[in-house]
Parts: structure tokens; sequence; C-alpha cells
């Protein structure tokens, strides 16, 4: 199959790409390569990906209708597996607007393309953030999700609406992937595993929102793209599916597992929870392991044991 990436030079977006390479898929991989994190990660995970001669890298933006037009008359993807996003609540709280620009407007923009040149499916990367603070544990993908907390989320779940309604008008097949805090080897440098594992290695104090005690469903990244991958290959008229590993941990136990692994205490600064942050993220994934197959097999001791692993061989610590 011929596969277009966005965001593949990102955490999840450059593991997908790879993993497709491998099982002989060709990948074209869009990403913009911004700073919003050191792109010098960004070109990490591309330099894994580039000797493939299957792939294709195109530095370009999502806010290009007209390239995304373009790119898609050019390669002629069987299918858009649509990553490249604005990520992060925190960040969103500060800068709100540019996740309209980006998550709303360019997802917008790639639905657009993908239903004039094709339509050709479209497997969106979209957040367990989506139910806000008010749905019931676990969550289901029938919730209303109607009240998401912050710009991130909000913008995922606009996203998400407009999907709904390119598939509704113009029959375009639509896979939405809701993730949960997925973590693992080539993660995101601002995300929590990467910071704290670093800050508790170098003996600096780390700040924990509610003395740790909120409950995060952390899904490793080899679990989510067997999900992504099962869901790609299917390509459903339109569907909505959580992909999370169904085992909420507390941050503070989360830490506990660091501190282990790492030999060394964390030295903890307790402030309390921002008005952004939901008490818990908790999968229900009774509908991958149905529609899916997926099945996820990794827990938090051994996945971060994985990921401390990788920053150590790759000097990051
Ligand atoms: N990591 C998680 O825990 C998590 C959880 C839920 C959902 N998600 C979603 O999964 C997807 C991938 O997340 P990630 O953790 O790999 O993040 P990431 O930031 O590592 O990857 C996103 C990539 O998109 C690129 N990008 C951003 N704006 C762009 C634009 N305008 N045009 C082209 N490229 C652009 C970035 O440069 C980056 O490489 C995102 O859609 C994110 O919202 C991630």
């Amino acid at each position: 199959m011929r596969i277009f990436v966005t965001g593949a030079a990102g955490f999840i977006g450059g593991r997908l790409s790879k993993l497709l390479l491998n099982r002989g898929d060709q990948v074209i991989g869009l990403d913009n390569l911004n700073d919003y994190y050191p792109v010098e990660n960004k070109r990490r995970n591309l330099a894994d990906l580039l000797p493939d001669p299957k792939f294709t890298f195109i530095e370009g933006d999502l806010r290009d209708a007209d390239g995304l037009r373009g790119w898609f008359e050019q390669h002629r993807p069987d299918t858009v597996a649509h990553l490249a996003a604005m990520a992060a609540v925190r960040y969103s709280v500060q800068h709100p607007l540019i996740y309209g620009h980006v998550n709303v407007q360019g997802s917008m923009n790639l639905l657009d393309a993908a239903r004039h040149l094709g339509p050709i499916p479209c497997i969106l990367a979209s957040t367990g953030s989506a139910y806000g603070g008010d749905t019931p544990v676990p969550f289901e993908e029938s919730a209303p999700a109607a009240h998401p907390l912050a710009p991130y989320p909000a913008s995922k779940r606009s996203m998400e609406m407009f999907a709904h309604c390119y598939h509704h008008l113009w029959k375009l097949p639509v896979t939405i992937l809701r993730f949960f805090n997925v973590y693992g080897p080539y993660g995101r440098p601002d995300m929590m595993p990467w910071q704290w594992s670093r800050d508790i290695h170098h003996g600096r104090p780390i700040t924990l929102y509610n003395a740790g005690h909120l409950h995060r469903d952390w899904t490793y990244i080899d679990d989510i793209l067997s999900g992504f991958v099962s869901a790609l290959d299917k390509a459903f008229p339109f569907e909505l599916i959580n992909l999370g590993c169904g085992r909420p941990v507390e941050n503070i136990q989360f830490v506990k597992i660091i501190e282990q692994l790492l030999g060394k205490s964390a030295q903890i600064i307790d402030v309390p929870s921002p008005a952004s942050e939901p008490l818990i993220t908790y999968a229900n994934i009774s509908k991958a392991r149905k529609l899916l197959g997926y099945d996820p097999k990794t827990n938090v001791e051994q996945g971060l044991e994985n990921f401390i692993r990788w920053m150590k061989d790759n000097n990051l610590l």
C-alpha cells in the first residue's frame, strides 16, 4: 500500500512510518518540522526512515491547502494516516489560536483534499482528553465528549466532528482513533515520562499535580501502533475507537517505577492540578478489541523499562 503519513517526523508518526516501511508499504511522510520541541528529536526520527527507498519526505504544512491537494495528486496515496498536530494540553492553554489553525483548519484541509482526490480513506489521531472531566469511567466512545477542558482537546473534538460531516455528506471513509497517554522509545521530550526520568536522574525536583493522585491510562507505543495498523488495513466507512491501555495508573505510582528503574529518589514539588487537567483518563477498549483485535500487552513496568533503556542507549538521560 501507499500511505501518506502526516506528522512523520514526530513520535507516533515516525514509529508508524517505520513499521509500515518494515512490512513493505510505501510511505510518503509530511511534516513541517516546527520547533515546539527541539527539531533535533524530529531529525533523529527522520534519520531512521530516510535511508529506506520506499520512504519519501515532504517538508510541508497542513495549513497549505493547495499544497496538500498537490501532494495527494502527485503521490496518489491509498490511505492517509493523519498524525500531524499541535499536541499537548498545557501548551494549548498558553497558545490557543494555533490549535485552531493547525488541528482544526489544517485537518479540514486534509479531509477536503482526501474527498476531492479520492475519496482516500483517512485514519485520524485524536485524543482521550476529548472526554473532558465529566465523562463516567471507563470512557466509552458513545459518550458525548461535549465539555473539553482545554484548547487542545477542543480542537481534536472539532476535527472529529468535521470528519463525521465529510463522511456523512461525501462518503469519505474515516476512522478516528482516540489515543491515551502514549509513551515509549522515541517519545516526546515535552511529555512527563521523558521529563520526570531526566530530572530524577539528575537530582532535579519534579512537579506533580495534586500530589501525583491523578490517574493516567498510559499506553505503550507498540500497542498504539498495532491498533493503528489494524484500523488502517480495515478502512471502515466511519468509526470512532479508543486506543488506550484500559489500566489507569496513578502518577505517583508511575514516578515510583521510574525511581526504581533509575535507582534514585524523586524530589517532588506538589502543586494544585490546573483546570485543564482531568482527574483521570481511562479508556474502555472493548470496541477496539472487537473491531481491531486490539490487545495491549505492555504494562507500565515493562514499558518504562524499555523507555529508560532507550534513553540510556541514546545518551538522552
Ligand atoms: N503522544 C500522546 O500521548 C498522544 C495522545 C493522544 C493523541 N495524540 C495525537 O497523536 C498524534 C501524534 O502525536 P505525537 O505524540 O507523535 O506528537 P509529535 O508532536 O511528536 O508529532 C506531531 C508531528 O506533527 C508535526 N506538525 C505539527 N504541526 C504541523 C503542521 N502544521 N504541518 C505539518 N506537520 C505538523 C510536528 O512537527 C510533529 O513532528 C497527534 O495528532 C496527537 O495529537 C498523541
